[in-house]
């Protein structure tokens, strides 16, 4: 989703502004452009990749030491040159960037095309130019004037304008939850990013702007507003992130990277979390003593893509180790259906970004009605942290290719972890079980790497027989079911394969009808309660000729009989299974694309952090 970078201080701002933007490229995006001021203001764009716009600062630099870019993704507008930002006033004077959709665009469009404005493009972002530019022009400085025009749009925002006017300073907004916006604490310079990676290799002093709130960032100040004009105090926060692991060393792609990281994230979101000596699972950050959650009736799990598959995971686990009733919701449909909530139901969202606006909606409606709020999140400071009564962070690093990978698993993870947690609150886990899946939890990083290190060949033999695929059906059951859903999505979003996740059940139930000799079916089928019914499910598959792609444990030989290809993953505890089964459907998806000739860190049409609805 669109990104936005900002500088002022000494240095060449543009060349800055740029490389920020390099590290939000993650984001999805469709077009680009800098806007930096000498002693006048100057503009570059271009559609496409920021190669493109690399080429154009090369034929005509920018100069100056305070800029801002943007990397769009088009909501309004074609994603060509003339919509792309920074938009800029009749005279040329002020610039603007936007994240976020200006929903009454068109009325305010209208009155000031009435008013004599000439528009150049056809984006909402314009407005904003315009709104500025006028109260300039009725001799407001250009703080006030920015003011006054983010009082007059609806919608949600991340706004950031400069002028010639006052060349010293950036004004920014964050209005509602549409994107973060982050300033950047340096000396004799000060920065702005929608997202942490983008300044971090530059300071890790970051002051995060809330709902409603304003800043004007010269080189050696910020001075924090809300829209009513009275200064707030921020609070300034130290992040710890290494900026070396936002890279992508070794790898090819990042996705590649991630997935090779799981070892590493899994291990991360135990320590700390886990007593393996007392066998004790503590999650103070959700701050809920003993008698709260027994009191507890119901956990509804808020999440969109990736993410929703591991509360999918989670319902097995939490209602299997704490005896609750969980319910999974997409949170793009929770907030429209008017949902049952009331004050003994937790809301769990889940997600990476912690700024998807679909999740922060339900999170919103689910507190209004009285909730407890708590969020599984991996982005520090991200606004679903911020809003959250209890947060559980993922630990999984920063995640930079668009297709969800270590975020997935280190959730499914910490899930895991809840429901021991909260068994233990309860009182409805044996002191015999909880000793036995701790255990088991305690070699999920090596397992993990295990995965990792075979089967590389079988990936790649399967990726050049069916690459040129074009249909795929992924089958599972029980906690695999979800697993189904993931393994399918991870295909579809990087390779561009149509691929469906079924409950292998429902199989017989329709899907059935598309199996011939040409349809490759992935069952996963491990050594659990329902392993007799994927057997069953694997010969009705076979009966009709279909390709039956195996994910089973190792020295299944069942299987391997019935199968045409098999991959493999070492035995765990059912409930931690999914952690370990999803990871050779990831290198699938992943050998698959990169067969393909697809874009695997930045697929066409999606965006890492999903801020529009
Ligand atoms: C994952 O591969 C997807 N790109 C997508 O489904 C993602 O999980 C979803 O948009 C939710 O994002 P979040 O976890 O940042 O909220």
């Amino acid at each position: 989703m669109c990104g936005i970078v900002g500088y002022v201080g000494t240095k060449d701002a543009a060349t800055f502004v740029f490389d920020g933007l390099k590290k939000l490229e993650y984001r999805g995006y469709d077009s680009a452009g800098i806007a930096s001021i000498n002693s006048q203001l100057d503009i570059r764009r271009a559609e496409g990749k920021l190669i493109n716009l690399a080429m154009k600062l090369q034929a005509e630099p920018l100069i100056g030491s305070i800029a801002i870019g943007h990397t769009r993704w088009a909501t309004h507008g074609a994603p060509i040159e003339r919509n792309a930002h920074p938009h800029a006033d009749e005279a040329n004077s002020v610039a603007v960037v936007q994240n976020g959709i200006v929903e009454n665009f068109m009325p305010l469009r209208l009155q000031l095309q009435a008013e004599g404005h000439l528009f150049k493009s056809d984006t909402d972002t314009e407005v904003i130019t315009h709104l500025i530019d006028k109260s300039l022009a009725e001799g407001h400085n250009l703080t006030e004037s920015c003011r006054l025009a983010f009082r007059q749009i609806r919608g949600a925002h991340a706004i950031a304008v400069i002028s010639e006017r006052e060349s010293d300073k950036i004004v920014v907004v964050r209005i509602g939850n549409a994107g973060g916006v982050i300033i950047g604490l340096g000396h004799g310079e000060n920065y702005l990013a929608s997202d942490i990676p983008a300044i971090l290799e530059h300071t890790q002093q970051m002051v995060f702007l809330e709902d409603g709130e304003m800043a004007v960032i010269t080189a050696n100040a910020v001075q924090y507003l809300n829209l009513a004009g009275t200064p707030i105090h921020k609070e300034i926060q130290t992040i710890g992130w290494d900026p070396v692991s936002a890279a992508k060393g070794r790898f090819r792609h990042f996705m590649q990277k991630e997935i090779y990281e799981q070892p590493q994230s899994i291990q991360n979101t135990l320590r700390g979390r886990v007593n393996f000596t007392t066998n004790q699972v503590n999650f103070e950050g959700l701050k809920l003593t003993s008698a709260e959650a027994q009191e507890l009736r119901r956990i509804i799990i808020v999440a969109c893509g990736t993410s929703a598959y591991a509360g999918l995971v989670g319902k097995f686990v939490i209602e299997k180790l704490a005896k609750i009733s969980v319910q999974v919701d997409y949170a793009s449909e929770f907030r429209y259906r008017d949902p049952l909530v009331d004050d003994k139901t937790a809301i769990l969202a889940i997600t990476q970004s912690g700024e998807t606006v679909d999740t922060l909606a339900a999170m919103e409606e689910g507190k209004g009605k009285g909730a407890r709020l708590w969020s599984i999140v991996n982005a520090q400071g991200s606004m679903a942290h911020r809003i959250s009564q209890g947060t559980i962070l993922m630990q999984a690093g920063p995640e930079i290719g668009v297709a969800s990978t270590k975020a997935f698993t280190t959730t499914i993870t910490d899930l895991v972890m809840l429901g021991i947690y909260l068994g233990q609150l309860r009182g409805t886990l044996s002191t015999k079980d909880r000793e036995e899946i701790i255990t088991t939890l305690a070699c999920l990083p090596e397992l993990a790497g295990e995965v990792l290190a075979e089967n590389y060949n079988d990936y790649d033999t399967l990726a050049n027989l069916y690459h040129r695929q074009e249909h795929f059906l992924f089958l599972g059951r029980g906690p695999n079911y979800p697993i189904a859903l993931e393994g399918a999505l991870k295909l579809k979003e990087i390779s561009y394969i149509h691929a469906e996740g079924y409950p292998a059940g429902e199989m017989k139930h329709g899907p059935i009808a598309l199996i011939d000799e040409r349809m490759p079916v992935v069952c996963i089928v491990t050594q659990d309660h329902v392993y007799d019914k994927m057997i069953s499910q694997i010969e009705q598959v076979r009966a009709r000729k279909g390709i039956v792609i195996s994910l089973t444990n190792e020295g299944d030989e069942a299987v391997a009989a019935k199968s045409n290809h098999v991959l493999t993953i070492p035995k765990t505890h059912p409930l931690t299974t999914p952690i370990i089964s999803v990871i050779p459907l990831q290198l699938l998806a992943y050998h698959f694309a990169v067969w393909r000739g697809a874009d695997v860190d930045q697929p066409r049409n999606l965006a890492k952090s999903v801020t529009v609805e």
